[in-house]
């Protein structure tokens, strides 16, 4: 595969869906990250790539469509014939699964547990349901820890993962080195380490810091939480090793970032906040989408011009053979339909301009990709394969070409 340099040229979408081994969709709340993420998994099986597209709550329908299930990370196969029946032509099958924090904390506890006798310590503990959830940046690591096992499984050329809405995507950036410097810290390591001297002093029972705690907290529940991180510790070096190398594949020229927005402002300002945070970190932004374009639809709109025209045209011919109560009804509606007309065209007119604008405020260097709004939500595998005919910029973004 063929590495870009710092100053090759920006690529098209297309060539990074066919060169790169993980592309990362980040954007706003709802702007369609996971619609995307499909999307995209779609067009590289189009290419005849092997991908994998790794989703964070999928809307129900999407998530049927993709053959996926609550709670259940285990990965599915849509195979090249279910595309075939939808009319659609797939050179490879898509595999999708769904990210599941819990277990992929209980593999890594697995891997880096130094013996048998460790591990199940660790999973059997009390705290160790509520710890693999609820650790601050658990959820991210664990995203990034599934992403780096998949791909360097070598049983996909293509990752693509789905984020969680970008407030959260900036934790998921910064998860590893977060979980680094924690670690690796010294003190962390003195506190947590169960032989340590200064752990065995201050936390025995009687001391002064355990007879303050047993005050505020209970001394079972802080010795038991205390011995709960005591065991995980054993776990460090390989959780920090591990950190470190998902970081790398983040930052390789072998990742891609997709910004993901709509037409709105709100979602545009923080997909160029994202933009620079991901600069800074050293991480590739490779293209970005602007989501649910509403399309200018000449069809439509010029019906609804048309017809009101029409309408009216007939109305003055029949003249007094129509009662004067239908006439004014098939009035109303002759209007109301050139008003939806027009409002269609004013709404794609808008989003248009901000398309154009955005590309302007981009410049040559950030491929802007512009991808409609479909009439009906991209929940199928028809409907997928139709978005990822337009991110390869093989299909006009016109609402009338969208299944
Ligand atoms: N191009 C499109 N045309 C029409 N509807 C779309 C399009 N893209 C996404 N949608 C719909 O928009 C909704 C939000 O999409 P999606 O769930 O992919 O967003 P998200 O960014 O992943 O959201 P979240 O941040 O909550 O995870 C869904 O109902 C989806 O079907
Ligand atoms: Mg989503």
């Amino acid at each position: 595969m063929p590495v870009p340099s710092p100053n090759s040229p920006p690529e098209p979408l297309a060539s990074l869906i066919a060169t790169r081994k993980v592309l990362v969709c980040v954007g706003a709340g709802g702007v369609g990250k996971t619609t995307l993420a499909a999307a995209l998994g779609v067009a590289a099986a189009r290419m005849g790539r092997r991908p994998l597209v790794l989703t964070v709550d999928p809307a129900k329908r999407l998530a049927n469509a993709l053959g996926l299930r609550a709670f259940d990370e285990v990965v599915q196969r849509i195979p090249v014939e279910a595309f075939a029946e939808q009319g659609c032509r797939v050179a490879q099958p898509l595999d999708a699964a769904m990210l599941d924090v819990k277990r992929t904390f209980d593999r890594v506890v697995t891997r880096y547990a130094p013996d048998p006798e460790s591990r199940d310590r660790i999973l059997h503990h009390p705290y160790y349901r509520q710890a693999s959830t609820a650790l601050a940046g658990s959820q991210e690591y664990m995203a990034l820890e599934r992403l780096y096992e998949a791909a360097t499984s070598g049983d996909h050329d293509l990752v693509v993962l789905d984020t969680p809405p970008s407030a959260h995507a900036l934790d998921f950036l910064d998860a590893p080195s977060r979980l680094v410097d924690l670690f690796d810290s010294n003190a962390f390591r003195l506190l947590l380490r169960p032989t340590s001297r200064l752990q065995r002093g201050m936390f025995r029972t009687g001391s002064v810091v355990m007879r303050g705690l047993t005050r505020f907290t209970g001394a079972e529940m802080f010795g038991n939480l205390l011995e709960f991180f005591g065991y995980l510790s054993s776990t460090f070096d390989g959780f920090v090793q591990r950190a470190r190398d998902a970081q790398q594949l983040l930052q390789s020229p072998d990742t891609a970032f997709v910004l993901v927005s709509g037409c709105d402002d709100a979602s545009t300002q923080q997909a160029l906040y994202l933009r620079d945070r991901l600069d800074q970190s050293g991480m590739r932004v490779g293209s970005w989408i602007i989501n649910r374009v509403a399309p200018f639809a000449p069809g439509p709109c010029q019906a609804g011009e048309e017809l009101e025209a029409g309408l009216e045209a007939l109305l003055q011919r029949l003249g007094s053979e129509v009662p004067v109560g239908d006439k004014r009804a098939a009035h109303r509606l002759a209007q109301r339909l050139g008003q939806v007309a027009r409002e269609m065209g004013r709404l794609a007119e808008q989003d248009q301009s901000h398309v154009e604008q955005l590309r302007a405020q981009l410049g040559p260097s950030l491929p802007l990709v512009a991808v409609p709004r479909t009439a009906d939500e991209p929940d199928s595998l028809a409907r997928l394969c139709a978005l990822a005919q337009i991110v390869q910029g093989e299909m006009q973004p016109d609402l009338e070409a969208v299944p």
